[in-house]
């Protein structure tokens, strides 16, 4: 069991695609494994007392896939909601949008929303799910609302501008992982994983399970955390 565990993980999903590639099967069925896999990591977040779980599922950049993937994604988390929301609901997990609402279908739109405020009072897990999200769009709709709120410049700080991002009012990632041996953040939470701790792995998202996400807390377990300060002796 890692000594110290992330209040707040953060996972790029990545590898999918070359999971499904290597076995000859179209890109959307790496990314139902992958949905697959969360099912699995997500309980063992759960385990482990891990209190907030913020997954990559859809970049403002992923738009530029081939049609036939992007609908496959929009799919899933159609189908993730239609067949996970009562359980993840029943387990006491909150889920969060971070994202753009606006650019998905009306009927998704509706599904979101339904969940979020269905799950809303749960404080087991949150689960933000990204979504239709990037992190220069995230600042930049937060700077549109704060000057849409009329608040005065000197009044604009660190704490304000954090509560203006779709994740306001949660603590910053600890730990951001990325599958599949990446070592970008790929315009990611780039404004509130300014002090995370990063962990990478050559393993595909799909065979990310239990042990790697073992491997990966006890790395962040030995990690110091020092925040731009020194080390006290
Ligand atoms: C990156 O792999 C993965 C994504 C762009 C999508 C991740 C989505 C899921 C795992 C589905 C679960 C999500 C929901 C909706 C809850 P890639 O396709 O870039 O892989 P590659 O780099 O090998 O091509």
């Amino acid at each position: 069991m890692p000594e110290r565990v992330p209040t707040h993980l953060a996972i790029i999903m990545d590898g999918n695609g070359r999971w499904a590639n290597e076995r000859g099967l179209p890109r959307v069925a790496g990314h139902r494994a992958g949905t697959e896999n969360l099912r699995r990591i997500l309980t063992a977040c759960t385990d482990y007392g891990i209190k907030i779980l913020t997954i990559y599922a859809f970049s403002t950049e992923n738009w530029g896939r081939p049609k036939a993937e992007v609908r496959g994604l929009m799919n899933i988390l159609e189908m993730v909601i239609d067949r996970e929301l009562a359980e993840l609901h029943a387990n006491g997990v909150q889920i969060r949008h971070l994202g753009q609402l606006e650019g998905l279908t009306p009927h998704l739109q509706r599904k979101i929303r339904h969940a979020l405020d269905l799950t809303r009072h749960n404080d087991r897990l949150i689960l933000n799910v990204a979504f239709n999200y990037g992190g220069r769009d995230e600042v930049v709709q937060a700077v549109r609302r704060i000057v849409a709120d009329g608040i005065p410049a000197e009044e604009i700080d660190e704490t304000l501008l954090s509560y203006y991002m779709y994740s306001g009012g949660l603590p910053d990632p600890d730990l951001v992982v990325r599958t599949s041996g990446e070592m970008r953040l790929s315009n990611f939470l780039i404004w509130q994983a300014a002090y995370a701790e990063y962990y990478t792995t050559p393993v595909y998202w799909p065979d990310f399970d239990e042990e790697e996400l073992r491997k990966a807390l006890l790395h962040y377990g030995q990690r110091e955390r020092r925040f731009g300060l020194v080390t006290q002796t």
